[in-house]
């Protein structure tokens, strides 16, 4: 069985682009076919929402049409067997897709926010949303037309950080999944892994930007790589 009984789990794009969606930094991905000063800070979106809502519109358009894969389902798998024994897996994802969720993950922190929820500006009513957003789009709260993607942008503070740190500190081990390593905090959990002494694994297409300071790197794609790691630590 799991040795390792509370593991912390941060996932990126990557263990989404075996599902069909796009990361941000490879040459396909969403920071090279749009600026994110222009569709990903609070900047960009006082100078053109409409902008903004046509970028996130799109995302949130596809989440449809994807489906969660091997990736997601192992780590569902491994949370299940620790929690069986008293443990827990805490599943830290940058990601706004719903694919973990959908999956069946339970304990997931989504820190940069969701695609499938929209927050008013006005009131702060958080509202899950399927559909466009516009500059138009009342606030089913307040009636405000003043929504906007609850996304965390460049610039704001992410989510859930004071569960993720608790979570840290109950951890025996850290793994970082098909991220590039350039978004802070996030990219800085390695660090803090590191001073608690924490074994940490990086599962990633290839080297992150911090991949030295991991004690254990496997390269390859995130739905062949993942489900190996995890059929792994619960054999082991
Ligand atoms: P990136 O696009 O920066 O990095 C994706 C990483 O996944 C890269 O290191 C790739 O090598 C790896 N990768 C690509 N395909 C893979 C596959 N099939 N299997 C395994 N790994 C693969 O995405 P993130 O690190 O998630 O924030 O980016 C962090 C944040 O930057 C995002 O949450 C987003 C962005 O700005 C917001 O939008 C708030």
């Amino acid at each position: 069985m799991v040795k390792p009984l509370n593991i912390v789990v941060l996932t990126g794009a990557g263990i989404s682009a075996d599902s069909g969606v796009d990361t941000f930094r490879d040459p396909d991905g969403a920071w090279m076919k749009n600026d994110p000063a222009k569709v990903a800070t609070p900047e960009g979106f006082a100078e053109d929402p409409a902008r903004v809502h046509a970028f996130y519109n799109a995302r949130r358009a596809q989440l449809p049409k994807v489906d969660p894969n091997p990736a997601h389902f192992a780590l569902t798998r491994l949370e299940e067997e620790l929690v069986k024994v008293g443990g827990s897996l805490t599943l830290v994802t940058q990601n706004v897709d719903d694919l973990h969720q959908r999956a069946g993950s339970r304990r997931v922190l989504p820190i940069h926010g969701l695609l499938d929820h929209v927050e008013c500006t006005s009131c702060g009513a958080i509202h899950t949303w399927a559909e466009d957003l516009s500059t138009d789009t009342p606030c089913p709260s307040c009636g405000e037309t003043t929504m906007r993607p609850y996304i965390v942008w460049f610039g704001e503070i992410p989510r859930h950080f004071d569960e993720v740190e608790d979570a840290m500190m109950e951890a025996h081990l850290f793994a970082a999944i098909g991220t590039s390593g350039a978004v802070y905090p996030a990219a800085g959990l390695v660090s803090f892994a590191r001073e608690r002494g924490l074994p940490r694994v990086e599962l990633n297409l290839d080297p992150s930007d911090n991949a030295s300071l991991f004690t254990d790197n496997r390269y390859g794609r995130a739905s062949t790589i993942v489900p190996a790691w995890v059929d792994e630590l619960l054999d082991a």
